[in-house]
């Protein structure tokens, strides 16, 4: 039997070259190998305001992009947080298992709600228990994400062990961590020193997965370099160029020893112009897919109806195992 893998993003901003490099890219890498169940973290999107129009608009958008950079709905199963009410029945569950000590820690909890500072909600503050439950319920064996995520996914298997001392051991599988080497935090274009992040609101720190050739390589050939003219792998003393050194080399598939002796001798200038045509010919064919995607709802609804059916399916079992583990009466059927 394959083994299991979940991972979202959660419906913000926009899907950047961050999340692909970082998340997406090895999705697809692992789909054929696993059980995958890849999803749209709508009910995450709402512990930061929204407008409903844009937030429903951003989940086709969303779902599209998925398909189009070749997630396959028919081997995995794709679908909408909001779409299998078991997501907010065992956050529920988890959370009156979390001690507040452990959602005190969380960084993510802090940055954000400095960012957010009208608006600090008790969903902002429980967020990481709402993700918890998107990966219990499915008994994920491997959780594929960015280095930010890993706070999160220490969370989720405490919880995992909080539930087994006191209602046994056999119904939450504790899940692991799928974090590569290279390109689990790639740094903001116009600051290094900053995550490359979806909702940034200066679109120049990042590129979209759906942005146009021109706006690729404008962004790409201003981003940030460092003082000094060597192209170099140098994290401390080179932030900026290393980063332009990692995005290319997960795009390319050369390494970074590789890139740095292509690189020898020549200009900042050189690299950016030819990673920018790296970006721009990995995202091409995505964005070609994605507009003709965006033009037939009834189909995305129906490949989402059909990505809920799955999942419902096996959430509904864990979600049965759970309630009745912690001694609430089954009702019949
Ligand atoms: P989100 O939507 O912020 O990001 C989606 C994925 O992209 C990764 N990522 C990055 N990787 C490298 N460099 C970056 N600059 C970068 N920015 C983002 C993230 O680590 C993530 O893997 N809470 C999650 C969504 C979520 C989830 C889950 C994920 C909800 N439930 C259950 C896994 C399992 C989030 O907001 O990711």
């Amino acid at each position: 039997m394959k083994k299991t893998i979940l991972s979202g993003s959660t419906v913000t901003g926009d899907l950047t070259l961050g999340n692909y490099i970082g998340a997406i890219n090895n999705w697809k890498k692992l789909q054929e190998e696993y059980d995958c169940f890849y999803f749209l973290a709508d009910l995450h999107a709402l512990t930061v305001f929204q407008d409903p129009k844009i937030l429903r608009e951003r989940t086709y958008s969303f779902f599209a992009q998925y398909l189009a950079l070749g997630l396959d709905p028919q081997n995995n199963t794709i679908f909408a947080q909001s779409h299998v009410p078991a997501h907010t029945e065992l956050n529920w569950i988890l959370t009156c298992l979390t001690p507040l000590g452990f959602l005190n820690r969380m960084t993510q909890f802090k940055e954000k709600s400095e960012k957010h500072e009208k608006n600090v909600n008790a969903g902002l503050y429980t967020y990481p228990v709402l993700m918890a439950a998107d990966i219990l319920l499915y008994q994920a064996d491997l959780v594929p994400v960015g280095e930010d995520q890993r706070q999160h996914l220490e969370l989720c298997r405490d919880l995992v062990g909080f539930f087994k001392n006191r209602y046994g051991d056999r119904i939450l599988k504790m899940p692991e961590a799928h974090i590569e080497k290279l390109g689990a935090r790639i740094m903001s274009l116009q600051d290094p020193l900053k995550k490359m992040s979806k909702s940034d609101e200066n679109d120049k720190n990042f590129v979209s997965m759906i942005d146009d050739a021109k706006k690729i390589e404008k962004k790409i050939k201003s981003a940030a370099t460092d003082s000094g003219s060597e192209i170099k792998f140098d994290v401390e003393n080179k932030a900026g160029v290393s980063n332009l050194l990692t995005i290319y080399s997960v795009l390319s598939g050369k390494t970074i020893p590789q890139l740095e002796a292509d690189y020898q001798g020549k200009m900042y200038g050189h690299l950016k112009v030819d990673l920018a045509e790296v970006v721009i010919q990995t995202f091409k064919p995505v964005k070609e897919k994605y507009d003709d995607l965006m033009k037939n709802r009834d189909h995305l609804d129906q490949l989402l109806k059909q990505g809920a059916e799955k999942a419902e399916a096996r959430a509904r079992t864990t979600i049965s195992q759970v309630y009745e583990a912690v001694g609430l009466v089954p009702r019949l059927k």
